[in-house]
């Protein structure tokens, strides 16, 4: 492929500032970028935390993406290789397609930082923050946003005697689950006390604090936000429908049984209210880049309570973001160039050389 032909398939719509995104207006083009202006561009991807495999679909769906597109990008799999060999081997940016540790979780954010190298996705705090759904849960009750109610249990706070009271203050049923891990690992819902002990048990094989939280019954819903401070917008609203509730890792991953509906089909009052919620949440932990939120609307009074932000969501061309993306307009591969064109390093350049 020539210059000429690299450029006009790349360029990619920046977006706009200070507006929700609607079908039909995201794909529309703003100021553009050329693909070849990225430079050679890793695709980090793999890595060692237990959303391995599933980091290897969503890296090969962007490389392929942007390869297709015409950026100079390559694989890069910290399991394997260091990654000061990034700036060894010239790369300029980086498209993070690492979930959870060591790679969603402000770690590798704070490796590039160091390296120099602009990076795709939420900064260092944010994402240190994001990871961790009970830090996430303070911030947002302090700035007001609906989030279930929640005890947090360090490990020399799980006795019999205060497991047994955790109950009574946030009633049952409740969620029992590790604050760290994604993928609905290690998540219980307990209906009864009796549950109770085996459940925190559980969540804490997979992380040092466990989080007993509310269960809110009713519509879940996740949705996606592009951005940062007033120019992120939602993309528009996927709602999950998955039998009684039964949203884990088996259904969500290994079966067809979960049903994703974009649009969402709730009323739009509804649905403009979820957006508004998702930029709320992505801005208060200061997010850039891209993010996705995770809500559960309860039945009995349609009130939205915000559950988790995920900073480095899944990203294989079936996954939900670009599902979402793809009702406004915006396809698979001009998705990944629109996050590559966010790519950004926290601290700025005169910082750095000081
Ligand atoms: N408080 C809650 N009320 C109702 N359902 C919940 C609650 N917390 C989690 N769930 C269910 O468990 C799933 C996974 O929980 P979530 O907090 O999103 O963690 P993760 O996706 O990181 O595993 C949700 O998608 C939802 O189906
Ligand atoms: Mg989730």
């Amino acid at each position: 492929m020539n210059t000429d032909e690299r450029a006009s398939v790349g360029r990619v719509a920046a977006p706009e500032p200070g507006r929700v995104l609607s079908a039909g207006d995201a794909a529309a083009p703003a100021a553009s970028v050329a693909a070849s202006d990225f430079g050679k561009v890793a695709v980090l991807m793999g890595g060692t935390s237990a959303e391995r495999e599933i980091s290897l679909l969503s890296g090969t769906g962007v490389l392929a993406a942007l390869r297709a597109s015409g950026v100079d990008a390559h694989a890069f799999d910290p399991a394997e290789r260091v990654l000061h060999e990034l700036k060894r081997d010239g790369f300029s940016r980086c498209f993070i397609a690492l979930h959870g540790r060591h790679g969603e979780d402000g770690t590798v954010q704070g490796a590039l930082e160091l390296l120099g190298i602009p990076y795709t996705g939420p900064g260092v705090m944010a994402s240190a923050i994001a990871i961790d759904k009970v830090m996430t849960k303070r911030v947002w009750s302090a700035e007001g946003l609906p989030t279930p109610r929640f005890v947090r249990l360090a490990p020399d706070e799980r006795t019999r005697e205060r497991i047994r009271t955790v109950p009574d203050e946030i009633g049952l049923p409740l969620i029992v689950k590790p604050p760290r891990e994604g993928s609905s690992l290690g998540i219980t819902k307990v209906a009864g006390n009796e549950d109770m002990q085996g459940a925190v048990e559980l969540a804490g094989r997979y992380d040092l604090d466990v989080l007993c939280e509310e269960f809110i019954a009713g519509d879940e819903v996740t949705c996606a936000v592009l951005g940062a401070g007033a120019g992120a917008h939602a993309l528009p609203v996927i709602r999950i429908e998955a039998p009684d509730g039964a949203y884990d890792y088996q259904n969500k991953y290994f079966t067809d049984v979960v049903r994703y509906h974009c649009p969402s089909g709730l009323p739009e009052a509804e649905e403009q209210e979820i957006r508004r919620l998702a930029v709320a949440a992505h801005r208060s932990l200061g997010c850039r880049g891209w993010s996705r939120a995770d809500l559960m609307i309860r039945r009995r009074d349609r009130k939205p309570f915000l559950l988790e932000i995920n900073t480095s969501p899944g990203m294989t061309s079936h996954s939900l973001v670009p599902m979402s993306a793809r009702a406004a307009g915006l396809d698979y591969p001009a998705l990944c160039l629109r996050i590559l064109g966010m790519a950004a390093l926290d601290a700025p350049a005169v910082a750095r050389s000081a």
